[in-house]
């Protein structure tokens, strides 16, 4: 396993019936975040979880909670989050007004702050705001559901996103989400991602949830960044 990459296991595809063994799954087969996908049936078409699961989450694992917002006005609900036990929250720039605003206050909570960029939106939309930034997720497929195929146009993003970096733009890290497999994180890896965000590759492969985690985990260690 390389120490370059951050696995963040996304419990959208796991069994909700038995949530707090799947993310102890995840968290002994070697996943270092748990990610969780909140979706509110209008900025995305999808409904999925609440401050609760979050909150339940916390008491299943000391791994990290990397929270991604798919919600409409998240200023909303930022407190609730952070109570629930986030560590990192993530808010799409599409559904913030207020970006500057909204970073500020994830930051006054004491919390990492992200911003997810939808496949259509330029890296330019977060670029104001770069100094503000600990993450930005690059989504690799539409938001909404797991289990869609990964979108390659979007590794260009990641590679703005790095430049930007290496120039001394912005300390944030580069998280891809969506269609992340052992077969694409390597070309994610490659154009400069550090995190991988995987549910259907983890919670669906057929050898189990270990050997998902293995597997992604497995495929960075041959392929590492070249810098
Ligand atoms: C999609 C979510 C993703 C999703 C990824 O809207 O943000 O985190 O769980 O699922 P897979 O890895 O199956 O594409
Ligand atoms: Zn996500």
């Amino acid at each position: 396993m390389s120490d370059r990459y951050l696995l963040a296991a996304s419990i959208l595809s796991a069994d909700f019936l038995r949530l707090g063994q799947a993310v102890q799954e995840v968290e002994a087969a070697g996943a270092h975040w748990i990610h969780i996908d909140v979706m509110d049936g209008h900025f995305v078409p999808n409904i999925t979880m609440g401050p609760l699961v979050v909150k339940a989450a916390r008491r299943a694992t000391g791994l990290p909670l990397d929270v991604h917002l798919m919600i409409a006005d998240p200023d909303r609900y930022l407190e609730a989050f952070s109570e629930a036990g986030a560590d990192t929250l993530t808010v799409h720039v599409e559904a913030a007004g207020h970006l500057h605003r909204t970073l500020e206050q994830i930051h006054g909570l004491g919390l990492r702050a992200g911003v997810a960029l939808n496949p259509a939106t330029p890296a330019a939309q977060v670029y104001e705001v770069l100094p503000l930034l600990d993450l930005v997720l690059v989504m690799t497929v539409e938001p909404g559901f797991s289990g869609q195929s990964f979108i390659p146009q979007t590794l260009r993003k990641v590679e703005q996103l790095r430049e930007w970096r290496s120039a001394g733009l912005t300390r944030a890290r580069i998280e891809v989400d969506g269609g992340i497999t052992a077969d694409t994180a390597p070309l994610a890896a490659r154009a400069g991602a550090e995190i991988f965000v995987a549910a259907s590759a983890i919670f669906e492969h057929e050898g189990g949830v270990r050997a998902g985690v293995q597997a992604i985990l497995g495929s960075l260690e041959l392929k590492p960044i070249r810098e």
